[in-house]
């Protein structure tokens, strides 16, 4: 075996990708669960940030709502503290390798992997025979995006790690087809508490932007009336609140805000739940959205200056899509090398 296996660039072991797909506003779901742990990620990490509108696509998007979000997400995540001088920022059509990579990998990737995917089941729902052909490879894709680079470590929430382990599947079978050791086993890396963020509407469903109420999510973009009047009209229950766990489990309204109070305060969920024990909602709402003003204000500005500089945006894109490019480009190289494609 050893005899055949082919020389191949080196795997990085602190390099992150990650990718956050273009369509709408982020919200504050997408801030506490992801966002702001890619912020702190820039200073251990070498990072790789991705609006993925390839993915995007799997589902149809309007043109120009995609360019606008686009813009948006990137805004976004600039506005959060992603520093594009430490990080690299871009947007994936703009880099080649995606694509390419994905498609070798829809030639190693199984039928039987992709059929167990349960994100591809809920977002095909009922009609599965008309969902996209790209909805169904989607993974695939994803896969590619991690290891054109060689990503060492990859932050996913327990959405993605279905996707995460397909990608390792991908890797390996690759590798082992091939008999290279071209692809690491990427590795997931996981947030603690704090991260899983409500609709304000329904304690029971996780904030999103497909809920139709805009008031069941604060996004990057409210301003402090919009953020005091989403958190003043949340949903809650006739009791004062508690640190009982039991009784939270119960009341997933009281149990979120709390949440949202604790990963704001970057305190553990059970001081918030004690410091308010016995307290009642209007109290409890008042210094939520002292503290939710003070902390997303400062992004929310930034963010406006920031839609108003299209062109700024779009030159950290280009910058990124370049740096990006600089690493994959050689890395797809590689891969057609070995799998025998005739580069005269
Ligand atoms: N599938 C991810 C999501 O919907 C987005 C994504 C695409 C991604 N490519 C990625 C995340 C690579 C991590 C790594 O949230």
């Amino acid at each position: 075996m050893a005899s055949t296996t082919k020389e191949v660039s080196a795997q990085p072991t602190n390099r992150i990708f990650s990718g956050v797909q273009p369509t709408g506003n982020l919200h504050l779901g997408n801030y506490l669960g992801a966002i702001r742990n890619w912020v702190t990620l820039q200073a251990d990490y070498e990072c790789i940030y991705c609006m993925v509108d390839l993915h995007a696509i799997t589902l149809f998007q309007d043109p120009v709502e995609l360019t606008a979000s686009t813009r948006e997400v990137t805004a976004s995540l600039l506005a959060s503290g992603i520093d594009p001088k430490t990080s690299i920022v871009f947007n994936q059509s703009q880099v080649h390798a995606h694509a390419e990579l994905a498609w070798i990998f829809n030639c190693v990737a199984r039928m039987g992997w992709l059929n167990r995917m349960t994100q591809f089941k809920e977002k095909a729902g009922k009609n599965r025979e008309n969902a996209s052909v790209g909805l169904y490879a989607y993974p695939n894709l994803m896969a590619a995006d991690i290891l054109a680079y060689k990503a060492s470590h990859v932050p996913v929430g327990a959405d993605q790690k279905q996707h995460l382990e397909l990608t390792r599947d991908i890797a390996q079978a690759f590798n082992s087809a091939y008999d290279v050791d071209c692809f690491p086993m990427t590795e997931p890396l996981i947030f603690g508490e704090g991260t899983r963020v409500m609709s304000l509407r329904d304690g029971s469903k996780k904030m999103s932007k497909s809920e139709p109420s805009e008031m069941s999510r604060i996004i990057l973009t409210d301003g402090p009336d919009e953020i005091a009047k989403k958190i003043r009209k949340a949903k809650t229950d006739p009791l004062p609140l508690t640190a009982s766990p039991e009784e939270l489990e119960e009341r997933p309204e009281a149990k979120n805000l709390l949440g949202i109070f604790a990963a704001l305060s970057n305190a553990p969920v059970a001081e918030i739940h004690q410091r308010y024990d016995g307290a009642e909602f209007s109290q409890f709402k008042k210094d939520l959205i002292e503290l939710a003003v003070a902390e997303l204000s400062p992004i929310t500005t930034e963010m406006q200056r920031l839609l108003a500089d299209t062109a700024y945006v779009d030159s950290v894109l280009r910058d990124g899509a370049d740096k990006a490019a600089e690493i994959a480009t050689p890395i797809v190289k590689e891969v057609q090398d070995i799998v025998g494609f005739l580069r005269p």
